[in-house]
């Protein structure tokens, strides 16, 4: 067991029949996870108490599954330890964990990792890529940015668009259109 990496690692998180981008956080040899109580990925992991980390690098993936949602028959099935767990078919490797609740506040909850089981499928190697990590950035701005419309938020996002277009390959513009159609920007000027 090892995959993840001190720091936050920022995967796919698959709980039942649902994927979302998520920071596993990894300090002193925990796992956690900070998880704000409204979504699908926090309810999902109090009920059923396991989530599977996705490690994959593909951008529209990325913002796809901050936005929007996948279709059951994007999940593949996998028996770990008891559970019946959900993982994405494009993993490079994933890591099934058995999840328990460390925290409940009001608008997150905090929880603790357990891996059960790790599986390395098809590992690649990755140059890297300043367009990738724009997306990344733009995206969990925009998952923000959403809730409050922030203009200092749509101004960090109109920075990493720039970045994206300069150093992105087709994977990373295809992932910008689609994150201005989630956003609703990219047209028109800032305010
Ligand atoms: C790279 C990235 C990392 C994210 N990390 C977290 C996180 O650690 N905790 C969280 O609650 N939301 C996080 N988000 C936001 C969720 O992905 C977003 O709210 C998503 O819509 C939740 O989907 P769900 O309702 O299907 O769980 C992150 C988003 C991105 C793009």
């Amino acid at each position: 067991m090892g995959l993840l990496q001190e720091g936050i690692n920022e995967v796919i998180a698959t709980t039942w029949s649902n994927a979302a981008p998520m920071g596993i956080v990894l300090r002193d040899g925990v796992y956690r996870m900070v998880l704000f109580r409204g979504s699908h990925t926090a309810m999902n992991v109090e009920r059923w108490g396991w989530v599977v980390a996705n490690i994959i690098h593909d951008p529209v993936l990325y913002v796809k599954t901050a936005f929007g949602d996948l279709p059951s028959s994007a999940f593949i099935e996998e028996d770990v330890e008891g559970f019946l767990v959900h993982r994405l078919p494009g993993a490079e490797a994933w890591i099934a964990f058995q999840v328990d609740v460390e925290n409940r506040a009001r608008e997150s909850m905090t929880v603790v990792l357990s891996p059960m089981k790790e599986a390395v499928l098809s590992p690649a190697v990755h140059p890297v890529n300043r367009g990738f990590n724009s997306v990344i950035e733009a995206a969990v701005h925009g998952t923000r940015y959403l809730w409050n419309k922030d203009p200092e938020l749509r101004r960090l996002i109109d920075h990493h668009r720039g970045l994206i277009r300069r150093c992105g390959g087709p994977r990373e513009l295809e992932a910008l259109a689609l994150l201005d159609v989630f956003l609703g920007t990219g047209k028109e000027p800032l305010p």
